[in-house]
């Protein structure tokens, strides 16, 4: 969808839609008021009728508006003007969304920038608007027989514009919205595509084009044979089972000075998890094709910040490989060497995300990377602690971290801080090895980054478990949600002021 803005009289435009709030208990905002007046009294006649109340997300859809350019007024709810946050706006822009696609109409004018968010710039807004639009009108459709009919033709929405001084910072805005939203988007889609599409091969051709999209990009991948000969014991073991073969993808974005060191992007990218010998229930094993997301979320803020152009240098690597069961694939008890040195016990062939990661952690080294993080649907028992509202975040520094639960809060894309203490550790001491693969049924997350956390000691480091956020399983709004792009994108622009 295209973007402009708007300055003057909201009376005036000539427009389809325009998007305006009232507060709870009919209090108008200031473009309500404005059409108010030139309607002569007509939106608090009917806001008397209490249609509308002015609650947080309720809506009324008026015609003809007396003395008004635009065909329709889409009124909204903003709540109580004292408790406005910015989840509420981004949720009251995730409603007008809803609306404009159920109604479809050609051109709108939104005048929610006026709306006051504390804490929150115009920039903010402008690029959460755009954000939260353009995430409601994402539809997957790229498996389906026929392309669908399109049966949203929205074509473009206005910001309104308190005044002219604004302008820049709102294209500023609407430009930074957009490359982060095409980010997200590519996301969604390869966490979406199935695996029998998307495998280790699609993803590293994915990667190549990204190198032929944009100038700042080049990638190398890195095929089975090299993996092998740099000593990755941890990642083969996982890859050896399946027919597809197994990539480790490096895409490298230079958008600073050349000696600059980079900060670093790992994403688990499991195409498909069947658990390998020890193999997962059949029930919601199909969920497994979302086991990339970490890799999709690494795919993504790659291709918001080259979009974008920023300023920095960045290095995405992706470990991507299936995780099937078959004669050659690692049984339970088998021992291998990462490229660490040390050595892992596999005691549960299902906990195959952090045995691909360690390796991929243990490669980076060679970037002297300023920061590290990465990113996995590492564990079911982060979805039992945490649900799908925070990514559990794991940190060895506490700047990182401080850095990515301020991007957080400010991209709305959460993390929750969670232990790494030495304690944990001992769960997965190994008899026979230097470190078994599991650490029991306590503390799975846990366990899981403490894992990770041995092959990290060289770098700051954070590790984010999105096993909860990054996906729905089933439900009407089933798919991939693209996160965390938001806020690994909020974390390297806020690095980059
Ligand atoms: N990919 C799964 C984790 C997962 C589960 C992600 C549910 C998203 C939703 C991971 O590879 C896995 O199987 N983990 C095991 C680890 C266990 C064997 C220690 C798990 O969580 O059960
Ligand atoms: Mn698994
Ligand atoms: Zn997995």
């Amino acid at each position: 969808m295209k973007y402009g803005t708007r300055t003057g009289n909201p009376a005036k435009a000539r427009t389809q839609c325009a998007i305006v709030g009232v507060y709870e208990n009919g209090q108008l905002s200031p473009s309500a008021r404005v059409l108010d007046k030139a309607s002569k009294g007509y939106l608090r006649k009917i806001l008397k009728r209490n249609d509308i109340s002015g609650k947080t997300n309720q809506t009324l859809l008026l015609h003809d508006v007396p003395n008004v350019g635009a065909t329709r007024v889409l009124l909204v709810g903003l709540g109580n003007e004292k408790s406005m946050s910015s989840a509420k706006y981004a949720d009251i822009a995730r409603t007008v969304i809803g609306k404009m696609k159920a109604t479809s109409f050609r051109t709108n004018l939104c005048c929610l920038l006026e709306v006051d968010v504390p804490g929150r710039s115009i920039e903010w807004k402008t690029q959460k608007i755009v954000e939260s639009f353009e995430a409601g009108l994402y539809s997957f459709t790229e498996m389906k027989g026929k392309p669908p009919v399109n049966t949203v033709s929205i074509e473009s929405v206005d910001l309104l514009l308190d005044d002219k001084s604004e302008l820049e910072t709102v294209l500023n805005g609407i430009a930074v919205g957009n490359a982060l939203t095409a980010g997200i988007s590519s996301a969604k889609t390869l966490g979406n595509l199935p695996g029998n599409i998307c495998t280790p091969t699609y993803l590293a051709n994915q990667a190549k084009q990204l190198a032929k999209d944009y100038s700042s990009i080049t990638t190398k991948v890195i095929e089975e044979k090299e993996i092998e000969k740099l000593g990755m014991g941890a990642f083969m073991s996982v890859t050896r089972g399946s027919v597809q073969p197994g990539k480790l993808i490096v895409i490298t974005h230079k958008g600073g000075k050349a000696k600059e060191a980079p900060h670093v992007l790992v994403g688990k990218g499991i195409t498909f998890d069947t658990g390998g010998i020890s193999l997962k229930p059949g029930g919601g094993m199909h969920e497994m094709i979302w086991d990339m997301c970490g890799a999709a979320s690494v795919f993504g803020t790659m291709v918001a910040i080259a979009e974008q152009g920023l300023a920095m240098n960045v290095i995405g690597v992706i470990a991507a490989a299936e995780n099937m069961p078959s004669g050659d694939a690692s049984r339970p008890g088998d021992i291998v060497k990462t490229m660490s040195g040390q050595t892992v016990e596999i005691l549960n062939t299902d906990a195959e995300g952090r045995l691909v990661l360690c390796d991929a952690l243990t490669y980076i080294d060679q970037f002297n990377p300023k920061t590290v993080i990465d990113v996995a649907t590492l564990t079911g028992a982060c979805v039992i602690a945490l649900g799908s509202h925070a990514s559990a975040m794991y940190a060895n520094d506490e700047g990182v971290a401080a850095d990515l639960t301020k991007a957080g809060e400010d991209s709305l894309d959460r993390v929750w801080r969670m232990p790494l203490w030495e304690d944990y550790q001992v769960q997965i001491n190994s008899a026979f090895a230097d470190m078994a693969n599991i650490g029991g049924r306590e503390a799975g997350s846990i366990t899981a980054a403490c894992f990770l956390a041995r092959f990290t000691k060289k770098y700051r480091w954070a590790h984010l478990d999105v096993a909860g956020s990054a996906f729905k399983g089933s439900g009407p709004s089933k798919g991939s949600t693209g996160r965390p792009v938001s806020l690994l994108f909020e974390y390297l622009n806020n690095l980059a002021a």
